[in-house]
């Protein structure tokens, strides 16, 4: 039993024990002191049916009717007209005790209800705010998406704008080139002049590719081919950074269907990554595997810089880099390539170990 209904069922029974002993102890002439007396056995009957309901009020109506009788019994005995009413207010206290208890366990169980219904209320409120701040968040971030949206499509057209006038001045540039000779510091210019126009006309390139990507010709290609081919195209370079440039031997020929022409960017764009990550002495490895059965794996791992923490979520939005020439469009291109061949592109990545990057692709056979 809990501690505060341990106390309400002393104070009741030592108020019983109390009015009992009243009665008892009083003589009987004083018949108007008993008659409060009697009166006063109301107190407890209703505070039980208040504090523990029907059972409550009843259980000490009946304490109270055994507790009386003997009084009425022994005391009043010889007044057979006192007598009667006595027996009559214990059938008064029973029946007071029942109904205050019903009342009592009624307004109870409203209670509970309407508490359990406030509960409900409070959750739901909870819910509908959780879910406004959700659509609050989701409308910022379809705001945000629109801005963009409208950012990007201006940006193409400018990017497609500039890719005119740029070719004009390479042109030009070329034209120019021709007058001097190569000893002569203007001819130094000129040559600084046309490179820098190429990496202009690359970034427009880039972007226009990312903005409106070409669709790509699906054809049967091999992975190891097309490794071989990006390789070969930047072994010299590894070699002259003193770096080891290594394709691990492939068990099984991994044919995907793809645009060998794309795949080819993809790899290269992450191969270069990788080279300029890489210090002398360093190593890439790129090997292939097959996984989960119907997909290939190729792994690109170098022992470069690698990428911090902080760095790592944004290496795929355009633009960034952390390069001095860098354009940052390499890895957004490369994971659009690979995400319009079904595939997906994972990086792991830290300063310690350096950089592996994972490509895993559908593959469409694999033959012996
Ligand atoms: N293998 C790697 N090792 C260390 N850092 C890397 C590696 N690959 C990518 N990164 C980081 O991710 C950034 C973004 O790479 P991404 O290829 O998109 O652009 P970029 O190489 O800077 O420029 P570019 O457009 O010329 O490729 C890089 O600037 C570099 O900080
Ligand atoms: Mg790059």
């Amino acid at each position: 039993m809990e501690k505060s209904a341990i106390i309400r069922t002393l104070i009741l029974a030592a108020s019983v024990v109390a009015i009992s002993l009243l009665h008892y102890l009083t003589p009987l002439h004083l018949h108007y002191l008993h008659d409060i007396f009697q009166r006063l056995y109301y107190l407890p009957i209703i505070l039980a049916a208040f504090w523990f309901g029907l059972r409550g009020g009843l259980l000490c109506s009946i304490i109270v009717s055994i507790v009386y009788a003997p009084h009425i019994l022994f005391q009043w005995g010889g007044h057979p007209g006192m007598e009667m009413e006595k027996y009559l207010e214990i059938l008064i206290y029973n029946t007071v005790g029942g109904v205050t208890g019903v009342l009592s366990q009624r307004e109870r169980e409203r209670t509970v209800e309407l508490q359990k219904s406030t509960r409900g209320l409070k959750e739901s409120y909870l819910k509908l705010q959780q879910q406004s701040e959700q659509i609050i968040v989701i409308e910022e971030q379809l705001r945000r998406a629109e801005k963009l949206s409208t950012l990007g499509e201006m940006a193409a057209v400018l990017a497609h704008e500039i890719r005119n006038p740029l070719s004009s001045i390479r042109g030009t540039a070329e034209i120019l080139k021709d007058d001097y000779k190569p000893d002569n510091p203007k001819y130094e210019f000129i040559e600084i002049q046309i490179k820098e126009t190429e990496r202009l006309n690359r970034v427009v390139e880039d972007f226009l590719l990312m903005a409106h990507p070409k669709p790509v010709d699906m054809l049967s290609c091999s992975i190891q081919d097309e490794l071989e081919t990006i390789i070969s195209l930047v072994a010299n370079e590894a070699r002259e950074k003193l770096i080891t440039l290594l394709l691990q031997p492939q068990a099984l020929p991994l044919i995907i269907q793809g645009d060998g022409e794309k795949l080819r960017q993809a790899f290269l764009n992450i191969i270069i990554n990788a080279l300029q990550a890489t210090p002398p002495g360093g190593k890439v490895i790129i090997s292939t595997n097959v996984s989960e059965a119907e997909f290939c794996e190729i792994c690109f791992k170098d022992t470069g810089s690698g990428i911090t923490a902080e760095t790592l979520p944004r290496i795929f939005d355009p633009f960034f880099t952390t390069k001095q020439n860098g354009t940052g469009l390499g890895l957004a291109i490369t994971r659009k390539i690979i995400e319009r061949h079904k595939g997906i592109l994972l990086i792991e990545s830290d300063t310690a170990n350096g950089t592996t990057v994972t490509i895993r692709l559908p593959m469409l056979k694999t033959t012996n």
